[in-house]
């Protein structure tokens, strides 16, 4: 039997290993990859991809792996769904560019009146495309700016919101993302994220005010403290969360974190800008993250999963904010045909089935992972919604410390048994799978993480 008798990738559902990893092929191309590219990227093993069907992907030398990563959260209708290939390849056919920002084309205002019903809100809403969650969140602090006057900046540690000039400077997730770049561009000051696993004042949610007209400590401290200290609420343009941590950690906060920030942001007349790059487009269970908490932001950014692998973001806000003058804000690239096409039909499936299967399969996967607990001392915490799911491994459940080392080793173990997923926060196993996956290949997943997580800690 030959190996493509073995291998039928569009049925396979399941990993299938047929060399030590990385195989030569694979370790051909790493060479390469290190000689010639950029040294600043963060690849934890070496998976070298070839092809890929649904939650599936085939490697070079032709071993099979199951992916519950989705490439960083972006391939949410699977790789290649026939659906998103056959609308990139109609678009090809008819025109691959004439650039949105000098010239119309039908499926530009299409798109951005969906998204438009979509977004949490009644108002009406426009929307501004570029080419990725970077550049979405430099939309959005941009129209903050643009229509408030203002300068200063609140966002909060944890979050990851890029790494473009603009972004870098709301980004309070890891030193080494900073480092070597001198002063930041924006004026941003950072307060705790509301993590109650971890929380930075020492409270628990029946302490903090979370349950409570109120509100948390850590969404009042910023009118507490902060605008009566270092940020003076005439010059704050904008309070900037992930209505989910992503990079942070995965962290889920209290609806009332919410609520609070955007009561004390209408008290002072403050933009709320939602950072749903990784959280939204179905990821969760809801089309947005936000939905969730019934939080309704002024501004949100989205990107990653938006149009299943194509480079797209979105800025979408209410009507009344988005009124900037021609010139404000544009980009050649920006709201491509092709990426749009691609979003249409990643919207279509969405809506069809992908949300209501990504809503109940990830219930099923966190109810699994809440049961490794009860065999892996390590996990300190599982949480998530949808399949944005976070496990994170502690040394010891009473201090906490972090098993960042443990983490790692736990996402090599998981690679070498053919199921891929990716660390997030300090110590935190991230779950991102694409939201075509079924309970077959969540069980599998969970197997291997029991594998995994006695090998490291055995
Ligand atoms: C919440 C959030 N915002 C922004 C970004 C930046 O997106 P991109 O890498 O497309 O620039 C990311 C990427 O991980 C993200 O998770």
């Amino acid at each position: 039997m030959t190996l493509d008798t073995v291998i039928d990738l569009e049925t396979a559902k399941l990993p299938l290993l047929h060399t030590p990893l990385p195989g030569p092929k694979a370790q051909q191309i790493v060479d390469r990859d290190t000689q010639f590219v950029s040294p600043s990227y963060t690849r934890s093993y070496p998976l070298v991809m070839k092809r890929g069907r649904g939650a599936m992907i085939e490697d070079v030398d032709g071993n099979l792996f199951l992916d519950f990563n989705a490439g960083v959260a972006v391939c949410a209708t699977g790789h290649s769904h026939p659906k998103v290939v056959e609308a990139i390849k109609k678009q090809v056919d008819d025109f691959i560019h004439i650039s949105g920002t000098d010239y119309y084309y039908p499926h530009l205002p299409a798109l951005a009146e969906k998204l438009s019903e979509l977004a949490p809100g009644d108002s009406e809403k426009r929307v501004h495309f570029g080419n990725s969650g970077a550049e979405a969140v430099e939309g959005a602090i941009k129209l903050a700016m643009y229509t408030t006057r203002r300068q200063k900046l609140i966002g909060f540690f944890g979050a990851f919101h890029g790494r473009t000039m603009g972004a870098l400077s709301l980004t309070g997730s890891k030193a080494r993302q900073r480092s070597g770049f001198g002063p930041q561009a924006l004026d941003v000051t950072h307060v705790p994220y509301a993590n109650c696993y971890r929380c930075a004042y020492n409270l628990t949610p029946e302490t903090c005010g979370a349950q409570e007209a109120k509100g948390p400590h850590c969404a009042r401290i910023i009118e507490d403290l902060i605008l009566k200290t270092t940020v003076p609420p005439d010059e704050c343009a904008a309070i900037i969360v992930e209505p989910i941590q992503g990079e942070g950690g995965y962290v889920v906060p209290p609806a009332s974190f919410l609520h609070t920030i955007r009561q004390i942001a209408d008290k002072h007349g403050i933009r709320v800008i939602a950072d749903e790059v990784q959280a939204g487009m179905g990821r969760t269970g809801r089309m947005f993250a936000s939905e969730h908490f019934d939080f309704v932001p002024d501004i949100i950014a989205t990107a990653k999963g938006i149009a299943s692998g194509l480079p797209l973001g979105a800025v979408i806000a209410r009507s009344d904010l988005m009124t900037w003058q021609p010139g404000a804000h544009a980009s050649t690239f920006g709201g491509n045909p092709v990426a749009i096409a691609a979003s249409l039909a990643t919207i279509e499936l969405l809506e069809g089935e992908l949300l209501q299967n990504c809503a109940e399969t990830g219930q099923y996967l966190l109810d699994g992972c809440r049961n490794l607990m009860e065999r892996h001392e390590i996990i300190g915490a599982v949480r998530g919604k949808g399949l944005m799911i976070g496990i994170e491994l502690v040394k010891n459940r009473e201090t906490k410390e972090p098993a960042a080392a443990e983490r790692d080793q736990v996402e090599i173990e998981c690679f070498h048994r053919g199921l891929i997923i990716q660390g997030c926060g300090t110590s935190t196993i991230r779950l991102s799978p694409p939201l075509v996956i079924d309970r077959e290949q969540c069980d599998f997943a969970l197997r291997t993480l029991d594998e995994a997580l006695t090998a490291v800690t055995n």
